[in-house]
């Protein structure tokens, strides 16, 4: 009887945490992100994790998640021994759910999860494995309703700058598909350093990838080809699409000192800065590294960068043979030059079979809204975001504030951006404000999704990554996946807790918003160790 009542006791307290109330007294659940509807059974009891639970699997792919989950929940089959109970996945395109979608289901003795597509049933098989950790194997009796309100839910991180390497790129996409984000956005090339081997331009490596943003003589860092396949199919299985940013025609730094004959040249601090728009050579080297690039990655994408090629080329304006060749292809200026450029490599990504991607610069370029998509960086010019919408574009947002993980995240912090202010977790989790909503009203169906973007040149260590990501992202991720009306901060910050109890397991230096003093900032590289307002 002892044992029973002890059994009891273990069952209400693992199971309590994983309900709480909201302010309008409804219940709800710890997750993240939130799910879009959730229902406390009314015939109470729990599903407690047994070593006799038995799956029930239809369809191959549920086979698959049955396999991650095993291996995930099996831990705690020893909780209380005894009655059969079972999990059944249910992949069934007849439901007709969207993409993404799932329902679940919780009683006592079953659970169903059942989804129309694999990524639905793959966000169920995440959420299945955050009720198991968060209950400690014990999971209320409940109903989950959940769908993405946005398709696309991405994080970019430069390893230009500073380069993290296979292991921390896996751990990163684990997270990310504990949180459903599912798009990694791949800066591998700019000025300190190219990342990325290709096999017909060796040089790119062996000169290219010398360096990062601190240090320019720093040993050579890179993916081979097979460690990208190897990440591709890691992200794959994770439902998360690797998109590779090939950023030109500025940013080209590393390419052009490898191959200087595909360089704009120049002098002094922009030297080698860009590709040389003029030279055939120029389209038929990008053309080429194209090849190996689109043969690597699957997404239907490809970002060409296309931003702030104005820092860097001087040299259009005042070289003869830049001024020739824009008055005989009858360009206005180096800014028409610099459209043409993005329009000429817009349409050999489109007959490669890929859509580009740009920065929001690539909005003036005029290249057809069928071949590109537009990620609108510049919170300072909303009229960008507009003029895309406008001219027929679809739009990823992630301006600088509020998505841009290298601004600072609390007052305290002295390595980072500021712009205006910084980008605290809360401003995250509120992304899109008002403002930003007004410009895209009526156009919503334009707006692919959002992304968290991290830019390196302040962060040369996993350490330092991990604090400039967490728990920011897990903040970003509620915001991306939950229509904007049914998000709440306050339960966000109660339920935040339980993520750093699990980046804790993954021994994850995150940032602490409850308790900033106690992590203090991690230094940055050495020269940067200074605020940065720019
Ligand atoms: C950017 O931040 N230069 C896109």
């Amino acid at each position: 009887m002892l044992n029973v009542m002890k059994s009891l006791l273990y069952i209400i307290i693992l199971c309590f945490p994983l309900i709480s109330f909201n302010l309008d007294g409804q219940n709800t659940v710890d997750l993240f992100p939130q799910p879009l509807a959730y229902t406390q059974s009314t015939t109470s009891g729990e599903f407690i994790m047994n070593s006799e639970v038995k799956f029930k699997t239809s369809g191959t792919y549920s086979k698959q998640i049955k396999k991650t989950l095993t291996s995930s929940i099996q831990s705690y089959s020893s909780v209380t021994e005894g009655v059969s109970k079972q999990i059944q996945l249910d992949l069934n395109k007849k439901l007709s759910l969207p993409d993404g979608a799932y329902n679940l289901e919780v009683t006592p003795e079953i659970i169903r999860l059942e989804a129309s597509t694999p990524t639905g049933l793959f966000y169920g098989g995440e959420t299945l494995k955050q009720l198991f950790r968060h209950g400690a194997g014990c999971i209320a009796a409940c109903k989950i309703e959940d769908a993405p309100a946005n398709a696309w839910r991405g994080y970019m991180l430069d390893e230009s700058r500073h380069f993290f390497g296979v292991e921390k790129v896996k751990q990163i996409l684990d997270v990310m598909a504990t949180l459903k984000l599912n798009v990694f956005h791949w800066h591998l090339t700019d000025e300190p350093g190219w990342r990325i081997e290709i096999k017909k331009y060796p040089l790119l490596t062996t000169v290219g990838s010398v360096g990062n943003w601190a240090d320019a003589q720093a040993a050579p860092k890179f993916y081979t080809q097979e460690e990208i396949k190897e990440l591709v199919k890691y992200a794959a299985a994770r439902q998360i699409m690797i998109i590779p940013e090939i950023d030109m025609p500025g940013h080209a730094t590393a390419a052009c000192k490898s191959y200087p004959e595909v360089s704009s040249g120049g002098e002094g601090r922009w030297k080698d800065f860009t590709y040389n728009p003029c030279k055939d050579v120029t389209f038929e080297f990008l053309s080429n590294v194209l090849d190996e690039v689109v043969s690597l990655f699957p997404a239907p994408y490809i970002h060409l960068g296309a931003d702030e090629v104005h820092y860097g080329n001087q040299i259009w304006y005042t070289d003869p043979a830049f001024k020739k060749f824009i008055k005989d292809n009858n360009l206005k200026d180096a800014v028409g030059l610099e459209h043409y450029f993005i329009r000429r490599v817009a349409d050999m990504i489109y007959d490669k079979g890929k859509k580009a991607i740009g920065w929001d610069e690539m909005v003036d370029a005029g290249v057809s809204p069928e071949k590109a998509v537009i990620m609108w960086w510049r919170h300072d010019r909303e009229y960008q975001l507009k003029k895309a919408l406008d001219k027929g574009y679809d739009v990823i947002l992630t301006p600088r504030r509020a998505l841009y993980g290298d601004f600072v995240q609390h007052e305290s912090h002295k390595i980072g951006r500021r712009w205006g202010g910084f980008n605290p977790i809360e401003d995250i989790y509120n992304f899109p404000g008002k403002s930003v909503q007004k410009v895209i009203e009526g156009k919503e169906s334009q707006i692919l999704g959002s992304q968290f973007t991290m830019w390196t040149e302040r962060i040369a260590d996993e350490k330092r990554l991990d604090f400039m990501t967490f728990p920011r992202l897990v903040a970003f991720a509620e915001a991306a996946w939950c229509p904007v009306t049914s998000k709440d901060e306050k339960h966000f910050m109660q339920k935040l807790p339980l993520f750093l109890q699990y980046l804790d397991t993954l021994n994850i230096y995150y940032f602490d918003p409850f308790n900033p003093a106690k992590r203090p900032e991690p230094h940055g590289p050495s020269k940067a160790d200074v605020l940065q307002n720019g």
